[in-house]
């Protein structure tokens, strides 16, 4: 080409330009700090994230907690030092954030949280927490058993408790949300209560116990998520008793595992606790970094399944 004076300004034009339209198309980086492998809803929305990231384009740094804080930490620092353009994660307890979050801070990275929330002292330490109102979860779930027991006068609702992990803030809420709601029918009492973790190896393992200290004393298994309600289902049955009858089941998530239960008639009631959330933090990752306000909380919708229509919903269960 030859160099006219046209050709030149046309190229300096160019040089001006290039250099922010490269920045534009330079990929998003989210570094992601997801809680473990722990249940199919946590499978679900690992799965959610993965491919809302893969969809928007957005270069995701995954990294898997096994549950534990200190890992989700280390994490964090690791994003941190990588300058990723945003921090997500979905914490394992409520408390113990305030460091590391105020070092994101510090680092200009914004944070959002997923799914669960932190007790920090500074809210500026995040800019947003997508997901479900767990307490409301709780609520949904004493509901369900409240409205059992005006049809029932006569049945005894002694009520056996498996709470998710400890310190985090879905076992903290849906405890709470539960405990509010329960007061309204006196016949409602909880007898015993303890952490299975969110796991079904561990919820086995605490029905077992419940079984073998109160026998048919029992007559409900409230558990705060689908897995724990399985795995003490299975713990139901090898003690001689029906799961959904003898001992009423209800628990929170809504995932495939607790419809095949109540298809099976095992499992009484599923309030949903929707996984889903990749698209959500895509779009909120996207507009944090566009400079776009963004509310402080954004609450997924949710539904509450009893067994009645469990033939109907399966089909169109996304997780
Ligand atoms: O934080 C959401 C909860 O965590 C889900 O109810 C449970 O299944 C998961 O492990």
């Amino acid at each position: 080409m030859r160099l006219t004076r046209r050709n030149l300004l046309g190229a300096a034009v160019f040089a001006a330009i290039a250099p922010s339209t490269a920045l534009a198309a330079k990929p998003l980086t989210i570094g992601f700090s997801q809680v473990g492998a722990e249940s199919e809803w946590r499978t679900a929305n690992t799965a959610s994230i993965k491919d809302a990231a893969r969809k928007a384009g957005v270069n995701l740094k995954f990294a898997d907690a096994q549950q534990r804080q200190e890992n989700q930490v280390k994490a964090i620092r690791s994003f941190i030092a990588q300058r990723v353009d945003i921090i997500a994660f979905s914490p394992v307890v409520e408390s113990g954030w305030d460091t590391v979050l105020r070092e994101a801070k510090r680092a200009n990275i914004p944070v959002i949280l997923t799914d669960r929330a932190v007790k920090v002292s500074d809210q500026s330490l995040y800019v947003t927490l997508l997901g479900s109102d767990f307490v409301e979860e709780g609520r949904r779930a004493a509901h369900w058993l409240v409205e059992h027991a005006k049809k029932n006068p006569n049945r005894a609702y002694n009520i056996v408790e498996l709470q998710g992990t400890v310190g985090s803030a879905p076992a903290l809420d849906r405890k709470a949300g539960f405990a509010e709601v329960m007061k309204t029918e006196p016949r409602l009492k909880i007898i015993r209560s303890q952490t299975g973790d969110f796991t079904r190896a561990k919820g086995k393992e605490v029905m077992e116990a419940f079984l073998k200290s109160e026998g048919k004393n029992i007559t409900v298994l409230y558990a705060h998520n689908d897995d724990m309600a399985i795995g003490a289902i299975q713990a139901i049955e090898e003690a001689g008793f029906k799961p959904g009858k003898d001992i009423l089941v209800v628990s929170i998530d809504g995932v495939r595992g607790a419809f095949e239960a109540m298809l099976q008639g095992k499992l009484n009631v599923t309030v949903e606790c929707n996984p889903l959330l990749g698209p959500q933090l895509m779009e909120a990752a996207k507009a944090v970094m566009a400079g776009k306000p963004v509310p402080k909380r954004i609450v997924v919708n949710e539904g509450v399944f009893p067994a009645e229509v469990a033939a109907k919903e399966f089909p169109n269960r996304k997780y």
